[in-house]
């Protein structure tokens, strides 16, 4: 018997909401551990994007930029493509792309607003895994299982929320669409299991990223900043990105291989603890 020697995560990656905030840090994990390719996917401006992938090639990995928008399938197909015919095949795709949608009560909600944030965070999570699964399903599995351990053809990682299991006021339509998050990766991985395609959920905490900024209205602002207290008070501490990125790079290992279908909520023990609240 040998000791494992190389990188842990050597396949290539696929992030969609890559170009920043929690996506971009989990492309910089993969290229931590030596991804031979990260591809970015997102909507971002172009500064954005080269700042993300600045990030991914400090590591020395080789990074491919894709502009596609979730809630355009054909951009999505197009992006799955693209990163085929540079890299062969994905190996991990993590689905990070997301928006907060409105902050109203429903008596106030707006439907548009509503469709917007379930056609980006659920509907777009859909056609992300629908095409990632269809290329993971026609490849080979990736080299260096060990022995007596199932191949692995690919890993979807799906980015849920604590609101995939609790809800604040107010967050109608981001909770219900990280409900659903969960809901699409349970039917996605017992499709997936029989092609060897393992399809999990992560549910983060509370990161200080973009999508929580609350822009330039300071009566808003300090009531934000007075419930992100909380909510850290009972998280136990402020999160880092990086420790989002790197249990996404775990979880999508074929030493994972029994690990399916579930909801890992990186959140430092905020959903179980019911003080601080
Ligand atoms: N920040 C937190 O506290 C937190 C907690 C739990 C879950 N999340 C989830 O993490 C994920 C990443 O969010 P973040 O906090 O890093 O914020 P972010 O705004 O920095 O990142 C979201 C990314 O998604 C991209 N995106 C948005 N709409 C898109 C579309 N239609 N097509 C392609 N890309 C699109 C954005 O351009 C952006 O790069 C989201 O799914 C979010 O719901 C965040």
């Amino acid at each position: 018997m040998s000791k494992r020697s190389g990188p842990l995560a050597p396949g290539v990656a696929f992030i969609i909401g890559g170009a920043r905030g929690l996506g971009n840090a989990v492309a910089v994990s993969f290229a931590k551990e030596g991804a031979r390719g990260v591809v970015l996917v997102d909507i971002q401006d172009e500064q954005t994007f080269a700042e993300g992938q600045k990030n991914v090639e400090e590591y020395g990995t080789e990074c491919l930029r894709i502009r596609a928008d979730v809630t355009k399938e054909a951009d999505v197909e197009q992006a799955v493509q693209q990163a085929v015919e540079k890299f062969g095949r994905i190996d991990y795709a993590a689905n990070f792309a997301g928006i907060l949608g409105p902050r109203d009560p429903i008596s106030e909600i707006s439907l548009p607003e509503w469709q917007k944030t379930q056609d980006v965070n659920s509907t777009g999570m859909l056609v992300a895994t629908k095409y990632e699964m269809r290329q993971m399903m026609k490849q080979a599995s990736i080299d260096g299982i060990e022995e007596g351990r199932v191949p692995q053809q690919g890993s979807i990682v799906n980015c849920a929320s604590v609101n995939s299991l609790f809800s604040v006021a107010g967050t109608v339509a981001y909770t219900a669409s990280k409900h659903a998050c969960h809901g699409i990766t349970k039917a996605a991985a017992l499709e997936g299991r029989t092609h060897n395609i393992r399809v999990n959920a992560v549910s983060p905490g509370f990161l200080p990223t973009k999508l929580v900024e609350m822009g330039e209205d300071e009566e808003a602002n300090e009531a934000w900043k007075t419930l992100w207290r909380g909510l850290t008070n009972r998280q136990g501490r402020n999160a880092t990105l990086e420790e989002v990125g790197d249990v996404v790079v775990l979880l999508s290992l074929p030493r994972m291989s029994l690990v399916n279908a579930q909801n890992l909520f990186i959140d430092g023990g905020f959903t179980i603890n019911a003080g601080n609240f």
